[in-house]
């Protein structure tokens, strides 16, 4: 197969992947949105993770495949994308990318400051946004709570200049949630980022019920416990009362469990691939698990051993 070949395959598969989903297009529903607390402004559910995803160095397949998921992720209504200096080539191709296909304006940006030092962290920041290719992102980070004492003034002060409409801080392992709770508490915060999934439900338990009482906006990473449900489920079919809530695949029962939790505003699965993007989107559209379903999901994904 041609490049040109394989590119027009990789249109085609992900414009019949959408069709395909027929009764939940973009044309006939919305995907389910939730409020930011602090803003009052409604984010899609399913947004996109890009750790090692998107740090790539752009061959041409690379670029149409990970074109075709951005333009799927805005196709469906989805906005939010979720990176970090921390994740290699991540800020620069997505700055590439995007600007290659006009996205800008449709998409939230959420990116991190990773780098240890006041003037080290400034710098990276506005690093970002060069390499994001934005006079402004919507959420700066900071990355795994590194150095917060120093950061958050500093992003502060970006949101003073306009570089950032939000601030949170981040963590993806329930080790860090003691430090970032008592964050929440003291600091003026508008998104917290957290592990959450069926394998690791801790951050239930404490975290986002505080996040609701706070009123503080919730991101959702690893939702997928990086790939290990789909270890977990492999060879298992769907259960037929998945349909209930218009489960059609895995992907989607770990997403919807996710997102129906009251405090979650948002998720963000990492996927380098077209059709994974549009299998996570479908996960915002129609029916959501109640919460008797959400326990029958606990169970069925513990009962697997
Ligand atoms: N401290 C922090 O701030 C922090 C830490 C960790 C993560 N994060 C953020 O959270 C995001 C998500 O976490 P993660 O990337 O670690 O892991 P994850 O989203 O839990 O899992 C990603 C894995 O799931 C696979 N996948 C995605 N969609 C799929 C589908 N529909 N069907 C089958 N497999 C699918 C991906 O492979 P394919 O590429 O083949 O689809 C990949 O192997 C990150 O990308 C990052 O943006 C932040």
């Amino acid at each position: 197969m041609t490049f040109f070949d394989r590119r027009q395959f990789m249109a085609l598969s992900v414009a019949a992947l959408l069709a395909s989903a027929g009764k939940i297009s973009a044309q006939t529903a919305r995907m389910l949105t939730k409020a930011i607390p602090a803003t009052g402004e409604q984010l899609p559910v399913i947004g996109l993770g890009t750790l090692e995803a998107f740090d790539v160095s752009l061959t041409a397949e690379e670029r149409t495949a990970l074109g075709e998921v951005l333009k799927a992720l805005v196709a469906q209504g989805g906005t939010l994308v979720d990176t970090s200096p921390r994740y290699g080539e991540a800020e620069a191709v997505i700055g590439e990318l995007v600007a290659e296909l006009n996205l800008a304006d449709q998409l939230f940006f959420a990116t991190k400051v990773f780098s240890m030092g006041e003037q080290e962290g400034v710098d990276e920041m506005h690093g970002s946004l060069n390499r994001l290719r934005v006079p402004q992102v919507d959420l700066m980070q900071v990355h795994s709570m590194r150095d917060w004492e120093l950061h958050l003034p500093s992003i502060r002060k970006l949101r003073e200049e306009g570089k950032t409409r939000l601030i949170g801080i981040t963590i993806h392992r329930d080790p860090g949630h003691e430090q970032m709770m008592d964050l929440m508490r003291t600091e003026d915060l508008d998104f917290i980022q957290v592990n959450y999934n069926l394998l690791e439900r801790n951050a239930a338990n404490q975290i986002l019920p505080l996040a609701q009482d706070l009123g503080i906006a919730v991101m959702v990473n690893v939702p997928f416990a990086k790939a290990e449900l789909f270890n977990k489920t492999s060879g298992i079919a769907l259960p037929e009362w998945t349909s209930e809530f218009d489960c059609e695949s895995w992907a989607q029962f770990f997403l919807k469990y996710v997102v129906s939790h009251p405090a979650v505003t948002s998720v963000i699965p990492r996927t380098s691939k077209p059709h994974h993007m549009v299998d996570n989107l479908m996960a915002g559209f129609g029916g959501m698990p109640d919460a008797a379903a959400r326990i029958r999901m606990e169970q069925f994904i513990d009962g697997l051993g």
